[in-house]
This record gives structure tokens, C-alpha cells and sequence, in this order.
């Protein structure tokens, strides 16, 4: 697919990383028609169901790995990007070797000023409430680790209001053992 092209003919674009299906892209699409959104979900049943609820023009729903559609984007070319509630191997505090190089390629694709809008959650091995202390330690690191690939980062509990996904919705019913981090990143240079 010809990225530039497609991109370069739109305003905006904003792209949603691990999309599900695809109810988030649907509520900020339909309410943005001038704007390109482009979800990219793995999940050949996640894709199906979106494309289910998804009849808009300005949407572009691609089955596959974020890690091979990404870096085919031209370098700053996306306005936005979104993930919400990545799986562990995206953001685990152990892994993160291994994702910081997919964040930096997306670094790399977002225009200057841009930004790229990531929520989170942390949970106890045990399941027991997440406690202050190991919250705002947890949120801190995630918060520094993103800095250090060049985003500059400001985070928040919880989730964004207006947003809701089939994950999102489930975690809501648990806010003492499911702790959500939203961090809100831009690309200064
Ligand atoms: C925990 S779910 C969150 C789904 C959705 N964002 C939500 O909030 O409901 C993570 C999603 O990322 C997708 N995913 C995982 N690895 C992926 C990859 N490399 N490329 C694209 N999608 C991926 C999974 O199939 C799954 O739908």
C-alpha cells in the first residue's frame, strides 16, 4: 500500500495501534470525517467485528502486526497515534528491551508536534489491590522509560472519559486491582 499517497491526502491521520474491535476508532471517526483513522489489529476475529460496525469512508481497518505495518509508514507522517491497553509484550517492565524499539520507530512516523496517547494498566502478581506507593512507582517508570525515546510525557490515572473499548469497559469494574496510567506524549522536535 502507498502510505504517502493515502496519507498525504488527508489533514489529519491518526492511527490506532492493537484497535480490538474497533468501538474506539468507530466514536472518534464518525465524530472527525476530514481526518484518516487507521486501525491495525492482529486478530483476524477482532478485525472481522470491526469491520462489522465500521462503514465509514475515513477509516482504514489493515489485518496484521503493528510491527510490520508501522515502520512502511513514511517518517513523519501520522499526527497520532493510540494504544490502548497493549498487551504485556508491548509495555511489561520486564520486556521492555524488546518494545523500546517498536516505540522508537513510532517516534519516527509522527509528525513534529505530534503525539502518541497510550493507556495502561498495572495489577498485583496476587491480585490484591494495587497499593499508592507501587502505583505512582509503577506510572513514574513508564512515564521515564517513554522519555527516553525522545517523547516529552505527562501521565494520569485512569482512562480518558470519553473513550471506551470492550478492555477499557472490563477494567473499569475493578479500579482498586486494576490500576489504569494514561500517558499523554508529544513529539517536540
Ligand atoms: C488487550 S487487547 C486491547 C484491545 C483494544 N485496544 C481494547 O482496548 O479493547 C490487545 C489487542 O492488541 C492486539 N495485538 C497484539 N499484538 C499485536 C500486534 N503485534 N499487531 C497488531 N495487534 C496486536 C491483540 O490482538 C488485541 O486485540
Amino acid at each position: 500500500m502507498d502510505f504517502a499517497k493515502l496519507f498525504s491526502s488527508y489533514p489529519k491521520v491518526i492511527v490506532e495501534l492493537g484497535m480490538g474491535d474497533g468501538r474506539l476508532l468507530e466514536s472518534l471517526a464518525k465524530n472527525d470525517t476530514r481526518s484518516l483513522y487507521v486501525g491495525i489489529e492482529l486478530s483476524k476475529e477482532q478485525c472481522e467485528q470491526a469491520r462489522s460496525i465500521l462503514d465509514l469512508e475515513n477509516v482504514l481497518i489493515l489485518q496484521s502486526s503493528f510491527e510490520d505495518i508501522v515502520p512502511a509508514f513514511p517518517d513523519s507522517s501520522a499526527d497520532r497515534f493510540i494504544a490502548i491497553l497493549p498487551d504485556p509484550a508491548y509495555i511489561d517492565e520486564k520486556k521492555q528491551d524488546v518494545w523500546k524499539p517498536f516505540y522508537r520507530i513510532v517516534h519516527a512516523k509522527i509528525k513534529k508536534n505530534g503525539t502518541f496517547q497510550l493507556v495502561t494498566e498495572m495489577t498485583d502478581k496476587l491480585l490484591r489491590p494495587v497499593s499508592d506507593g507501587d502505583y505512582a512507582r509503577w506510572s513514574e517508570w513508564l512515564a521515564a522509560s517513554f522519555s527516553s525515546i525522545g517523547f516529552v510525557t505527562d501521565w494520569h490515572e485512569g482512562a480518558p472519559a470519553g473513550y471506551s473499548s470492550r478492555c477499557l469497559d472490563q477494567f473499569r469494574g475493578d479500579p482498586e486491582r486494576i490500576r489504569m496510567t494514561t500517558l499523554d506524549m508529544k513529539k517536540s522536535f
